[in-house]
């Protein structure tokens, strides 16, 4: 059964913020797999803040980074693993217990592809972005639920438009995603929604059939998927 949180969108990052610090006061230890992209920006900024001000630590928490673009150097402002630090490790007074980043600068990537399947065993909450072609993570389309953690060639025009994003002077080859198996074996799963622009795609990943064109669609197959949307993103649900 998927829970489904409508926020209005002024109050969605706090909420979502809320959630994620009562997560933490229960399990101080927990296992929690981050993305990166537009979406979770505002929640963590809401997040340092309640962390900055006393209300939960990360110091006995694990995170894993969701994915990571393949062909950028170390530091590149594009890269995941430098903006999930901006954007909330760098910024908590406590850091985690441990960061498993993907070690993309290693030579050999088979090896980085094991130590990131092996180190996403046992998580207890995996936050998703919605791709507005259904993906999640760098789970594109054509993803099943047994899709392991692994290298995903990108097509070039998302990577281009990832590129320009994120004002980035390389084009990135490929990508390494945490697997959908790992994804859907999470104890919880969150999936974070806003805008207009993600109102068809939620609604295909919510309420029309399963399948692999949509890879988020088989979320719903998770007993303990909640979807945290704005009214905007929520329009179509009906
Ligand atoms: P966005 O990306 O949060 O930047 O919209 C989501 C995604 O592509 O996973």
């Amino acid at each position: 059964m998927t829970a489904l949180r409508t926020l209005e969108a002024a109050a969605w990052a706090g909420e979502v913020a809320a959630a994620f610090v009562e997560r933490l006061q229960s399990t101080p230890s927990l296992r929690v797999c981050l993305p990166t992209g537009a979406t979770p920006i505002p929640v963590y900024d809401a997040l340092a803040a309640r962390i900055g001000r006393g209300d939960a630590s990360f110091a006995q928490a694990t995170v894993i980074l969701l994915d990571e673009w393949l062909g950028l150097p170390p530091g590149d402002p594009a890269r995941c693993d430098t903006r999930l630090r901006a954007q909330l490790l760098d910024r908590l007074p406590v850091p985690p217990a441990a960061v498993h980043t993907i070690e993309v600068d290693a030579p050999d990537l088979e090896a980085t592809v094991a130590r990131h399947a092996a180190c996403s065993l046992d998580l207890d909450l995996v936050v998703l972005g919605l791709g507005i072609n259904g993906h999640v993570g760098f789970n594109e389309p054509g993803s099943l639920p047994d899709s392991p953690t692994r290298v995903v060639r990108l097509a070039a025009s998302s990577r281009r438009a990832a590129m320009a994003r994120y004002g980035s002077a390389t084009v990135p080859t490929a990508g390494i995603t945490l697997g959908m198996d790992r994804i859907l074996a999470a104890r919880k799963v969150w999936l974070l929604v806003t805008g207009e622009r993600k109102a068809g795609i939620l609604r295909r990943a919510l309420r029309d059939p399963e399948g692999p064109d949509c890879p988020a669609s088989y979320l719903r197959r998770h007993r303990g998927l909640t979807v945290f949307t704005d009214s905007e993103a929520a329009a179509l649900l009906g």
